[in-house]
């Protein structure tokens, strides 16, 4: 195992990912930021300066931080935010393998540009052997004005309006925008290049796919080419019939590795990344988000080494899957039969709630509890320095479950007509039960034998999903719905595992230092 060090500078710069032009929030320019690859087992300095003229703060979507929960890079409840102008080091070590990817957890910012790969290899994948080339393809959903107007929009007073629609959707940071609308504006290219990964003809290569939306549920698909799914965020799949798809539904924030052979005429075939607009519900009634003025599809050209430069005439497969149920693809069983644990030692019930408040604001929360970020006394520090927290912390108005070891049960109720993406930092679970119908009543059969396992997951809209997951990982763990706006409403909660372990662990020195300097910074600001 090496150490391999990474500099990021955070600063806005002008780009055109789908021709239309707009300010957009980068690691070190670049939108898709820059690659990070290392081995399993190495570790990662990444030194993260931010000239971006707000506060923000870098996550690593799926790893686990064993015993670095202060690198897990969420504000308010890991760390205090990086000011403008200040640097800071995550420092952490990989014990897992596969397709991660980063993003900032501060208020809204990643919708603005602040995502990338991460991508950790493993001489132990059961795959290795299995594929000539491995290629990364990002999908999102992309907005053309910055996202803090529009958050701002989307919690006013008496608004009862939809999640902002994206303007267009991308495939690994290209899009194509029709700048002859008249929203285009002057700044807008409409040669924006198709992006394109070539083949040979006869060989098999590994894609690994990662949506970094803010909103938008994807199917993904290569015409003429049925995907073999051998990698669910992190975790190998069984070799098995179940795991060829035409078509992969993928959630915010889900990632898939795919195997895909060759074999088809030498020629171009599309690639494709479609807005599953099905699932993009109203909260409070059964309407469909839906712009008919953007590009829902975001195209990108599989090239057969040979094959002109032709446009592609190829079809797209149609759909067969129930849309918006099962986009878990639980159909996916782990490579190594992975049995969920059955003594359950904690068993939780949340309720996705939506209320308003005083204001007329329209929240979500766990419980009903909306989430209140309070950014310069992060809750780890708090357990840390022995300060005392409630089971329900006033302080920032969510549940804090102190769990000690053992299998953790969580029944997650979604009684509206809009579909939540869960993220449990820490872990990856087992999805144990899924299904329709938002009482626990509802729940009739559990699959413990090998479910799937990972750590991103759709709560359907009217329906349950029970998850469990071993406590083996003391701290503080954010657990939220990924769609931003929702975060942005308070659909977010943390669940303090063993914390008086944690409490004894040492803080290192610069964690509490970049607090003091957040604290000075908001003086500034004052
Ligand atoms: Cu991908 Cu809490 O985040």
């Amino acid at each position: 195992p090496v150490t391999r060090y990474y500099q990021f500078e955070l600063k806005i710069v002008k780009l055109s990912p789908d021709g239309f032009e707009r300010p957009v929030w980068t690691v070190n320019g670049q939108y898709p930021g820059p690659l990070i690859q290392a081995n399993k087992g190495d570790r990662l300095v990444i030194n993260v300066t931010n000239n971006l003229g707000d506060p923000s703060t870098i996550h690593w979507h799926g790893i686990f931080q064993r015993e670095t929960n202060w690198y897990d890079g969420v504000s308010g409840q890991t760390q205090c935010p990086i000011p403008n102008k200040i640097s800071f080091t995550y420092n952490f070590t990989l014990d897992q393998s596969g397709t991660y990817w980063y993003h900032s957890h501060f208020l809204s910012q990643y919708i603005d540009g602040l995502v990338g790969p991460l991508i950790i290899h493993d001489s132990e994948d059961p795959y290795l052997n299995s594929y000539h080339e491995d290629y990364l393809i990002m999908i999102s959903d992309w907005y053309h004005s910055p996202s803090g107007p529009l958050l701002v929009q989307r919690v006013a007073p008496g608004y009862k309006g939809f999640n902002p629609y994206p303007d267009a959707t991308l495939i690994s940071g290209l899009g194509q925008y029709n700048c002859s609308s008249p929203a285009a504006g002057s700044h807008c290219n409409s040669n924006v290049t198709i992006p394109t990964y070539n083949v040979q003809k006869g060989k098999k290569y590994r894609f690994r796919i990662i949506n970094t939306s803010a909103y938008a549920f994807f199917t993904f698909s290569i015409d003429n080419h049925p995907l073999k799914v051998i990698e669910v965020e992190g975790t190998p799949v069984k070799d098995t019939d179940a795991a060829i798809l035409n078509v992969i539904p993928i959630t915010v924030a889900q990632r898939y590795s795919v195997i895909l052979t060759a074999d088809q005429p030498i020629a171009n075939y599309y690639i494709r990344a479609s807005i599953i607009d099905s699932c993009l519900h109203n909260m409070t009634n059964d309407t469909i988000n839906y712009n008919s003025s953007i590009n829902h599809n975001a195209t990108g050209i599989l090239h057969y080494l040979g094959a002109g430069s032709n446009e592609s005439t190829s079809t797209a497969y149609p759909i067969t899957f129930p849309l918006c149920q099962d986009l878990n693809a639980s159909a996916i069983r782990p490579y190594k039969d992975s049995p969920a644990p059955t003594n359950i030692t904690n068993d939780f019930v949340f309720n996705i709630t939506f209320s308003r408040n005083d204001d007329d604001v329209g929240l979500l929360g766990v419980n009903d509890s909306p989430f209140v970020l309070v950014n310069d006394n992060p809750t780890n520090q708090r357990i840390m320095l022995k300060e005392n927290y409630t089971d329900f912390d006033k302080n920032q108005n969510i549940y804090s479950y102190d769990i000690p070891y053992g299998c953790v049960q969580i029944t997650l109720l979604n009684s509206q007509s809009t579909n939540h993406p869960f993220h449990l930092h820490g872990h990856s679970f087992w999805i144990v039960a899924e299904g329709p119908g938002a009482f626990v009543s509802n729940i009739t059969t559990y699959n413990l034998e090998n479910p799937v396992f990972r750590d991103t997951t759709i709560v359907p809209a009217e329906s349950h999903i029970v998850i469990r997951f071993l406590a083996d990982n003391p701290g503080v763990w954010s657990f939220h719905c990924h769609i931003q706006w929702h975060v942005g409403m308070g659909l977010l909660a943390q669940l303090i595992e063993r914390p008086t372990e944690f409490s004894n662990r040492t803080l290192p020195d610069d964690v509490r230092a970049l607090c003091m300097e957040y604290n000075s910074y908001k003086k500034q600001k004052r």
